[in-house]
């Protein structure tokens, strides 16, 4: 039986006594929904992975209640300090070097000598991390290959039964993962786009380089980064994007005024508003599953700038040919 716990201060301590027993709890960030562990508990760590069904030991962002904790388990440079400041607690990862003294759990780095860290905006995040004061592991709660939960009802339908609570802290109000951001090599590289945007990190500490966007790395078909599966986000309809056009058994993703002749419509943004467009993303993904005479989705052009960037990259991920990693 899974517990679905109201976000009350008697529950998260119950939570945090769950995680620091090495039992699983899912819980809401600002981004979305996470499957938390005690980062420091190898068996812990592994039953993530069981009740993900991930194929592989992808690394797992640690969370922490403030840069304080987590820069005690990685070496953070001047560069690292800087963007904590910015935009700690928020949806932004940094990977660096563990310290000798971290003593998170190897499986959770699967075993590289760089760690994820991040204090996620999320209030009772933040007091559960406390609450449990140990690191916690947590990728996003959902089966793996599958959309990213942005509710606890979402975290209930895929993970029910396979945890042992998830704590309802209502719907994730940015709706895309965190800005993974890789300051290990000295310089800033973005190895994932999400809910701080390039531009805000450019604004911060000038140029970040980065690596092909999903568009380019099908086309090259060259992705081999752990962790970065082509495939992911996917609904159970195939999804096709740039539409210029719809067809009546297909789901319409609009942006902007709604193509017409959809069998169905789901409104990211109707004023092009691209913060609203993510935090509905992930919603909109699951919106015709189990819908009557739809056979696939239509998602209108979405611009590459802001929060584009990690629109257009989880979208590229759930339209990408299933089974390619
Ligand atoms: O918003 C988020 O980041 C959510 C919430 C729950 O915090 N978490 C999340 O975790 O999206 P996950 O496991 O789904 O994504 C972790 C990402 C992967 O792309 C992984 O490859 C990368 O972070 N990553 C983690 N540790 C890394 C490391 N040491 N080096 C390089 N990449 C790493
Ligand atoms: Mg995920």
């Amino acid at each position: 039986m899974t517990e679905l716990l109201a976000a009350t201060p008697d529950n998260i301590a119950h939570a945090a006594e769950l995680l620091r027993a090495g039992e699983l709890v899912a819980f809401g960030t600002e981004t979305v929904y996470g499957l938390g562990a005690d980062a420091t508990n190898m068996r812990a760590v592994a039953r993530v992975f069981e009740a993900k069904g991930r194929p592989h030991f992808n690394p797992l962002i640690c969370h922490y209640p403030s840069a304080e904790s987590a820069f005690a388990d990685v070496e953070a440079p001047e560069l690292a300090r800087r963007l904590a400041d910015a935009f700690w607690p928020g949806p932004l990862t940094l990977v660096l070097p563990r310290r000798i003294t971290c003593n998170v759990a190897l499986l959770a780095g699967a075993g590289l000598d760089t760690l994820a860290v991040r204090v996620p905006a999320n209030p009772d995040a933040l007091a559960l991390l406390r609450e449990t004061s140990r690191p916690v592991a947590a990728p996003s709660a959902n089966r793996s290959g599958q959309v990213s939960p942005t509710t606890a009802s979402h975290v209930m339908a895929g993970l029910a039964g396979r945890i042992a609570a998830v704590i309802d802290s209502g719907p994730c109000p940015v709706g895309v993962e965190s800005t993974v951001l890789d300051l290990s090599g000295g310089r800033a590289f973005l190895l994932r786009p999400g809910g701080v945007t390039l531009e805000a990190l450019e604004a911060v500490i000038g140029p970040v380089q980065r690596g092909m966007t999903i568009a380019q790395a099908q086309a090259s078909q060259s992705l081999r980064s752990p962790g970065l599966m082509i495939s992911h986000y996917a609904p159970d309809l195939p999804v096709r994007l740039n539409a210029q056009n719809v067809a009546a058994d297909e789901g319409l993703l609009a942006f902007g005024p709604a193509l017409p002749g959809a069998g169905a419509v789901f409104q990211l943004s109707e004023r092009r508003d691209l913060v609203e467009a993510a935090s509905r993303l992930f919603d909109g993904l699951r919106a015709f599953d189990g819908i009557p005479g739809l056979n696939g989705i239509a998602v209108m052009p979405i611009p590459e700038t802001g929060l584009g960037l990690a629109i257009n990259d989880r979208l590229g991920r759930a339209a990408a040919p299933r089974g390619l990693t």
